[in-house]
């Protein structure tokens, strides 16, 4: 582990399509959005302004942190595909490091990805993420999980930090499931232990602790 006390974490998300990737990263309080498209100075300054408002926000500033959830912490019922990547970055204290959270939001539509091997290197962390109503999109899980080691190609493949989320657990109060708690777990067991949380971006519930725990996962990884 480095002993830097800033750290800036990349971690990729991946899953199916429609299973709710892009509303999870919504949901994600204070998390900005930015676009491939954006220039690096652009975002450099992007990122300078963050850091100016996340200090002030830290200090007592009430009336942006509510804008910032206002503007930020949205939920849309309206499905809107992701076309290639898009990132949202987020500032957080862990312990003694000031740690930058960049987390990658990809496309589940295979037509819409267009992300070659170097965009996985040097992933700290990979989110998955399925639709606990959805069986199809857990059976897919493997999938995801061997595309990911392929491309990012990590010294050992047995030891990079996964991070399950499953997703929708507000549908139909939950009795609409597809895929039993225990099945989810036994996966993760098998995969050597990955943290799993089930989670609802419609509802905003469990989706701060499951980045949270993202960002320790991938801290440990850096
Ligand atoms: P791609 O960009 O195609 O890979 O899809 P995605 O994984 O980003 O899915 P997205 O976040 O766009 O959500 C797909 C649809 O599911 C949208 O209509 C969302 O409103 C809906 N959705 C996302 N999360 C939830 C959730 O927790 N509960 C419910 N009920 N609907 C959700
Ligand atoms: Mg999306």
């Amino acid at each position: 582990m480095s002993t830097n006390r800033r750290a800036l974490l990349k971690v990729i998300v991946l899953g199916d399509s429609g299973v709710g990737k892009t509303s999870l990263m919504n949901r994600y309080p204070y998390a900005m959005k930015q676009t491939m498209a954006l220039s690096t100075q652009f975002l450099r300054l992007c990122n300078f302004l963050y850091i100016c408002i996340s200090t002030f926000l830290s200090s007592g500033g009430f009336l942006i942190d509510g804008l910032f959830r206002y503007v930020y912490n949205k939920f849309s019922l309206q499905y809107k595909a992701t076309i290639g990547a898009d990132f949202v970055t987020k500032e957080l204290q862990i312990d003694d490091k000031l740690v930058t959270l960049q987390l990658w939001d990809t496309a589940g539509q295979e037509r819409f990805q267009s992300l070659g091997a170097a965009f996985y290197r040097g992933a700290d962390c990979c989110v998955l993420v399925y639709d606990v109503n959805t069986l199809k999109s857990f059976e897919q899980l493997d999938n995801w999980h061997e595309e990911f080691l392929k491309q990012a190609d990590p010294v050992d493949p047995n030891l990079f930090p996964f991070v399950l989320l499953g997703n929708k657990m507000d549908v139909d109060g939950g009795s609409s499931r597809a895929v039993p708690e225990k099945k989810a777990r036994d996966w993760c067991a098998s995969r050597g232990d990955i943290p799993y949380f089930e989670t609802s971006a419609k509802e905003d519930y469990n989706v701060d602790e499951a980045f949270l725990c993202v960002a320790k996962t991938a801290l440990n990884n850096e």
